[in-house]
Formats: C-alpha cells, sequence, structure tokens
C-alpha cells in the first residue's frame, strides 16, 4: 500500500465545507485502491490572518513543500476587506512560491445538466473546452503603487514565462481536439502583442501539427456565449484566463461545479474550485461541493499520477448528476455533505467507470 501527504488549506467561507466533501471522496479512493493517504491542514487566507497576523506562514508554507499535493478550498471574504493584508494574498505567494505558472480549467457539459445552462440547449450540447490560464505573471504580480491621486499595477510579460504556458497548452491540445485559440489585447497592449509574437513561433517551431488562431479578449467574452463549442484549448494570461473562466464556468450550469489544477515544473501542484470563499451561504450545508470533487480527481491526476482513480471520481460524479441528484445552486435540495456521500458511495460501489482522454502534461 502506497501513502501519499496532501496539504490541506480550507481556507475562508465554503473552503472548509467543500474541502471536507473531497476528503470524504478522497478516502473513498483509498479504500477501494487500497492507498493510504495522510492529510495535513493548516491555514491560508483570512483564517490565518486572524490566527496569525499573516495570510500565508512559514508553517503553511513547509506544510505544503513536504506534501506530494496541496487541495486548497476558498480564501477571502468582505470581513477582511478593511485589513492590512487580504486573504488573496495568500493564495497569491502560495502560487509564486511553487512555481505553480500553468492554471488549468476545463469545462465539460454533463448531459444531464443541460437545462441548469443559462444558455440554449442546442448552443451548449457538447460543450468540452480547457483554459490554461497563465498563473504567475502580469498585473496580478508586477510592482504596484499607490500614490495621493493615482494608483498602478504594472503588467509585464516575459518571453519564458509566454513560452511556458504556450508548450503546455499545446501539449494538452495534441491530446484533445488539437485546436488551440489564444487570447490577447494585441490590438491594445504591447505584453500582448509579445504573447502573440512568442505563440506564433513555439507553435511554428514545435507544435506545427496542432490548430492555433489568435483572438482579442472582448470578442472571446463574446463567442463563448454564442458558440462555445467551438473552443477546444484556450491559453491565455493571468487577468484575462481568471475572467473568462469564471464565465466559461457558468455554461455547464454553475460556477460551483469547476474544477483547477494549478502546476509548476516541479514540486507540488494545488489544485482548488474555480468557486470563490461565497461568504453569503457559508456554514449552511449549501454549496456545491463538487468543483472541489472535481479538484481532487485533477490532483489524483496531475498530483499524484493515479489516472484510473481520478476517472473513478469523475465518473461517480456523472452517476450521482444522471440519477438527479441536485445542490442549491442546481436547483435542489441535496447538501453539500449528502452530495459528497453520494459521490463517495458511487467510488466505492461502481466497478465500471469510462476513461476520460488523458491530457498531457510535462
Ligand atoms: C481565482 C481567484 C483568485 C484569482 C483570487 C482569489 C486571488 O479569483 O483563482 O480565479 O484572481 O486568481
Ligand atoms: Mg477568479
Amino acid at each position: 500500500m502506497k501513502t501519499y501527504k496532501i496539504a490541506l488549506l480550507p481556507g475562508d467561507g465554503v473552503g472548509p465545507e467543500v474541502t471536507r466533501a473531497a476528503v470524504e471522496v478522497l478516502h473513498a479512493v483509498a479504500d477501494r485502491f487500497q492507498h493510504r493517504f495522510v492529510f495535513d491542514e493548516h491555514l491560508i487566507g483570512g483564517a490565518s490572518i486572524d490566527a496569525t497576523g499573516e495570510p500565508l506562514t512559514q508553517e503553511t508554507l513547509v506544510a505544503c513543500r513536504e506534501a506530494q499535493a496541496i487541495f486548497l478550498g476558498a480564501v477571502g471574504g468582505p470581513r477582511w476587506d478593511k485589513s492590512p493584508r487580504r486573504p488573496e494574498q495568500g493564495l497569491l505567494e502560495l502560487r509564486k512560491a511553487f512555481g505553480l505558472f500553468a492554471n488549468i480549467r476545463p469545462v465539460r457539459i454533463y448531459d444531464a445538466l443541460i437545462p441548469a445552462s443559462p444558455l440554449h440547449a442546442d448552443i451548449v450540447a457538447g460543450v468540452d473546452l480547457v483554459v490554461f490560464r497563465e498563473l504567475t505573471g502580469g498585473a496580478y504580480f508586477g510592482e504596484k503603487r499607490r500614490g495621493e491621486d493615482f494608483a498602478s499595477d504594472q503588467c509585464i510579460y516575459t518571453v519564458i514565462e509566454i513560452e511556458r504556458i504556450a508548450r503546455a497548452a499545446f501539449q494538452a491540445a495534441r491530446a484533445r481536439e488539437g485546436k488551440v485559440t489564444s487570447v490577447d489585447k494585441a490590438n491594445v497592449l504591447e505584453t500582448s502583442r509579445l504573447w502573440r509574437e512568442v505563440v506564433t513561433r513555439v507553435h511554428a517551431e514545435e507544435y506545427p501539427d496542432v490548430r492555433l488562431e489568435h483572438a482579442l479578449i472582448d470578442s472571446t467574452a463574446m463567442q463563448l456565449i454564442r458558440k462555445p463549442r467551438h473552443y477546444d484549448v484556450i491559453l491565455t494570461e493571468n487577468m484575462f484566463g481568471d475572467i473568462l473562466s469564471d464565465e466559461a464556468s457558468v455554461l455547464g450550469g454553475s460556477i460551483g461545479l469547476a474544477p483547477s489544477a494549478s502546476l509548476g515544473a516541479e514540486g507540488p501542484g494545488l489544485f482548488e474550485p474555480v468557486h470563490g470563499s461565497a461568504p453569503d451561504i457559508a456554514g449552511r450545508d449549501l454549496c456545491n461541493p463538487i468543483g472541489a470533487i472535481l479538484s481532487a480527481a485533477l490532483l489524483l491526476r496531475y498530483g499524484l499520477k493515479l489516472l484510473d482513480e481520478a476517472s473513478a471520481v469523475e465518473a461517480a460524479v456523472e452517476h450521482v448528476l444522471d440519477r438527479g441528484a441536485r445542490t442549491a445552486d442546481l436547483g435542489g435540495d441535496i447538501g453539500c455533505q449528502a452530495m459528497a456521500e453520494l459521490i463517495a458511495d458511487d467510488v466505492l460501489r461502481s466497478v465500471s467507470f469510462s476513461h476520460h482522454v488523458q491530457m498531457h502534461w510535462g
């Protein structure tokens, strides 16, 4: 029996609830596939500010470094709006500390949830795309300045930063439909002009077999609603990816369903649902744990290289949705915990599961 160490950072708002849900499903995976998962829980975000004054402590960083994968619930909330340190800084520092430059956010439409999508069935049926968001550059990490009567956030991209996320997206495309849409604002921004140049060169030199198109962020925001099936792999910079991935996530019915993986060249990856801390519904067993549970599936696949285990979790989510279980965000009355139990149960019981296409990494 193999032992894997997983750092848990539940964080704020609904973070602890969805983390418990993901752990419940991971326990089922351990049972069924005969692994041992050791969970090591630590503070991050607002919870860490309350306890220590800092959104990310050395202790949490050390624990993450010793783990094979990091699972995070959510950070942030209005309680810390006036605090000198913001909860979000903890997450950003963590991404930077581990060099997690590739944020992978898959979006697919479950047949059972087509009626829950805000778009017409004929527009969303069959949507299956993934956003490759650059995660450690751009305006998020440039110099920040504040004067009496001005503020600025510097946006910088280096060639190396663009090359490595572009390669990750092209490699993923090879294992999917073979198409990359690179999204920028090259008609206005210098960083976007560099982005387009570098992506074009990496494509020509290393991935000529992949189809590449360039698109502007504003028009992509529109086309994602008009014809989401057009997209396979969307490659974009940090801020545009933040916005587009929230937009893309509701195609499937709710942002509560969307998972993400953040990976670097080496060291542990970070796995977290796309949704935030949702303080309005926190602590009431109302939130949807599926984004967190699918993030646990990505943790199994990319973090621990347990491919059958990841597919079993994804299949379990689909089975449970097919049987009609719905949390409040999808108009149902199943609680977060009950949903997690249904999915864990399915992982334990179902003997056959479909193999999803594996995305290549590295
Ligand atoms: C996300 C979140 C974060 C981001 C916040 C919480 C810092 O919105 O992961 O998309 O902007 O990257
Ligand atoms: Mg976001």
